[in-house]
């Protein structure tokens, strides 16, 4: 299902605040995120697409400030400051938020639905007068390119979370991709450099059911096994030289969430039985520990060498490629896919109209 927005709720945990999120999902069809603290906030915010943030002020967080940074990093955020019921605050201190409402405690989860339903109205309202006073005025400079492409530059881009396209080709990968979130298999994703393989992988993270849980991430290139044994599987006391503390290492400490292993390709045979083992057992062995413990992580994996190729040379085992690609995502390069261009040219520098349309 197509969801209305994303809003992303920024409180501690509370009946309140769990019937609002029960009533914005489920009344209003809304996708809530919701995190406690602002540092989860920020990653979510750069991770997955976040359409308006509710954020609590009041004697256990500091609501107003995390809005006053948020409309410097993400002025397109709707911001929305719920207060507790005697906190007063001035005009003054308001207004460098810029938020679009504030609503009082004790929650009325429905007058938040309504607010937040009306804040992306504005927001979409605000949008589209924009897109039209460009056209308008890009028109006037530039009729002949105008004129060979119709009405607009180029057809309305679409989105998953971070992700920007236009082209049949990654429409058909995000399609995929977000058949393959709902699922508990591993992901392999796989595509040369700069294609987008990491922020796919983290828009698969936020819409599969793991998405309140962490989604952790380890680049697998150019590191000693111990090294990354120890990152990943954790580590005793004294397991190795310098190896000071315990150390719990990401399968546990994403326990829930999602494990991205990116340059998956790089791991030495050695490594790669270990992964197999984790990948078929669900269990995780620290380093200098004689007890094996469970987890449960979603891996994905991301390669920008074709493991199929490495296999067929001998370089890689068949066995861990066959369990790594529970779904094998191949994302095209940019040059197969022109019409991404002009897209990614808007989206990158929104400010400055493009003059593509007459090339693609
Ligand atoms: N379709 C896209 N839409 C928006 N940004 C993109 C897209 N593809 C790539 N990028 C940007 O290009 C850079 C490289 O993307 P990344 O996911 O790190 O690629 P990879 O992991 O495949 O090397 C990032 O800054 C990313 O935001
Ligand atoms: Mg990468």
């Amino acid at each position: 299902m197509e969801t209305q927005g994303t809003v992303l709720i920024v409180a501690r945990a509370s009946p309140q605040w769990s019937t609002t999120e029960e009533v914005l999902s489920e009344e209003y069809g809304y996708r809530v995120l919701v995190v406690r603290s602002a540092e989860e906030a920020t990653s979510a915010l750069s991770d997955a697409h976040i359409d308006l943030v509710l954020a609590e002020h009041g004697p256990s967080g500091d609501g107003l400030t995390f809005l006053v940074n948020l409309r410097v990093s993400h002025p397109d955020v709707v911001r929305v400051l719920a207060l507790e019921a005697k906190t007063e605050l001035s005009q003054q201190a308001i207004s460098p938020a810029a938020i679009y409402q504030f609503v009082r405690k004790p929650l009325d989860a429905k007058q938040i639905g309504l607010v937040v339903e009306r804040g992306l109205e504005s927001r979409e309202l605000s949008r589209r007068h924009r897109m039209l006073s460009r056209e308008f005025k890009i028109r006037g400079d530039s009729l002949g390119v105008q004129q060979r492409n119709g009405a607009s530059l180029h057809a309305e881009s679409q989105r998953f979370e971070k992700l920007v396209y236009v082209s049949e080709k990654l429409s058909e990968l995000c399609d995929l991709a977000r058949k393959a979130a709902r699922t508990e298999l591993p992901i392999l994703i796989q595509g040369e450099t700069g294609t987008g393989k990491e922020l796919l992988a983290r828009a698969i993270h936020y819409n599969s059911p793991r998405k309140t849980s962490p989604l952790m991430v380890q680049n697998c290139g150019g590191m000693s096994d111990e090294l990354l044994h120890s990152e990943l599987f954790g580590h005793k006391r004294g397991a190795f030289t310098g190896a000071i503390s315990d150390r719990l290492g990401l399968f546990r400490a994403g326990d829930g969430g999602t494990v991205f292993l990116d340059e998956i390709s790089e791991v030495s045979p050695s490594f790669q039985v270990s992964l197999l083992r984790f990948l078929q057992e669900g269990e995780v062995k620290p380093l200098g520990s004689d007890k094996t413990q469970t987890c449960n992580v979603r891996i994905i994996a991301a390669s920008n060498r074709p493991l199929r190729t490495l296999v067929a040379a001998g370089k890689y085992r068949q066995d861990l490629y066959f369990r790594l690609k529970g779904f094998e995502l191949e994302v095209p390069p940019l040059r197969d896919r022109p019409v991404d261009i002009p897209a990614l040219a808007e989206f990158l520098l929104p400010n400055t109209p493009t003059r593509w349309g007459a090339k693609f």
